[in-house]
């Protein structure tokens, strides 16, 4: 384990988080402005071969037995398939496959998820925020409900399962609409999780107070479903809390997930690291410091080189997010440039 992604609190990393682009084909309020951001220039977003290259580094070396390929919007990456294809054929030290998934927003997945299995891909996330065709679009930003819903019929199809639907609740916006993307989801046997909202978007879109929290949902919920928690042991590392849903008799219908990163952090079990589009190793979702991996690379550093610098840099993770401290100050990089 000395070798692996180890922290001075004593967590290992073994979860690497891998931003493909910082581009996106939505909108979504809590993430961009109407105008997007201005993306990264191409000369600084590593080639698929380098990011191949840093995955073998992390999978072979440093202990990361999980892969999960975000954006922006992964999708928009031509090279996805063959750059999942190469993470599938990787083996740890141990001999073992690393597992891998995606998240996305599902735009274009109907086309893509017979592929992305077929390349090794091991499951989805699916961002779904409503099933109102026009809150959708407010939301969104974007009139593509429909494609999304294909996308995640798709991927259900194609065996990437379990598949499961993230959605973002935003106070007036679609809180009231958790019970019905819930009971969407039991009828098809997706696993939603309902996310509180996390200071990463333009600044005015995110206000403590007006935050809709985990205790909130969950009341929510209660008012149409019988919710009965699952153990810790069960939970792990995940940033997802479970629930069992419950039908009339008592028997367990399905589950839902909380993430609840504002209100109940779960920093202390954390098993992350991530690399950006452009090569940035980031210790954790909200670090103030990335230390370059796409430089070292370029100029030729050797694959234990790199190991070194990843090691390095995983050393000084801070115990937790901090959102609720005084100074607390938002990443530099917007969500869709960190990878989520
Ligand atoms: P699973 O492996 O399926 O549990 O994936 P996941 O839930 O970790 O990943 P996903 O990309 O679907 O992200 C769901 C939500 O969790 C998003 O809002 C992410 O920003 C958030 N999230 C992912 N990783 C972290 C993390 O390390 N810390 C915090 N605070 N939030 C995270
Ligand atoms: N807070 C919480 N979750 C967010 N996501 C995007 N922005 C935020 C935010 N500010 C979600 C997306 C997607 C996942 C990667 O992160 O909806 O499902
Ligand atoms: Fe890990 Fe940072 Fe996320 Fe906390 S906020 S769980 S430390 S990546």
């Amino acid at each position: 384990v000395t070798d692996g992604l180890v922290d001075r609190f004593g967590r290992v990393a073994t979860d690497l988080r891998v931003s493909l682009t910082d581009r996106c084909n939505l909108r979504c309020e809590y993430c961009m402005p109407p105008e997007g951001f201005e993306w990264l220039p191409t000369d600084q977003v590593l080639t698929d071969d380098e990011v191949i290259r840093l995955i073998t580094v992390a999978v072979q070396r440093l202990g990361v037995h999980e892969v999960r390929f975000t954006g922006g919007e992964p999708l928009l990456r031509k090279g996805l398939e063959r750059i999942v294809a190469a993470t599938s054929a990787l083996r740890t030290a141990a001999g073992v496959t690393p597992e891998t998934s995606l998240t996305t927003n599902g735009l274009g997945l109907h086309r893509r998820a017979a592929a992305l299995a077929e390349a090794g891909l091991g499951r989805v996330n699916v961002s779904l925020d409503s099933l109102d065709r026009e809150v959708y679009a407010t939301l969104a930003r974007r009139d593509r409900l429909a494609d999304v819903l294909a996308g995640v019929e798709a991927a259900d199809a194609a065996g990437l399962r379990p598949v499961k639907l993230n959605s973002v609740l935003m106070r007036g916006v679609n809180d009231a609409e958790a019970p019905d993307l819930l009971a969407f989801a039991l009828e098809r046997g997706y696993e939603l999780r309902f996310i509180e909202q996390m200071p990463l978007g333009p600044r005015e879109s995110w206000q403590r107070g007006e935050m809709v929290t985990a205790e909130e949902i969950l009341t929510r919920l209660q008012q149409r479903f019988t919710l009965a928690a699952t153990s810790v042991e069960e939970r792990g590392a995940a940033p997802a809390q479970l629930w069992t849903v419950l039908d009339d008799q008592g028997r367990p219908r399905g589950s839902v997930g909380v993430i609840a990163s504002v209100t109940r952090p779960f920093c202390g079990a954390c098993d992350r690291t991530r690399l950006t589009a452009d090569g940035q190793m980031r210790d954790c979702l909200f670090a103030r410091t990335e230390y370059d991996l796409r430089g070292p690379l370029r100029a030729g550093a050797g694959d234990e080189e790199i190991a070194r610098l990843w090691r390095a840099g995983m050393w000084g993770k801070r115990a937790g997010h901090g959102i609720d401290d005084p100074g607390f100050l938002q990443p530099d990089r917007p969500m869709s440039a960190i990878g989520g």
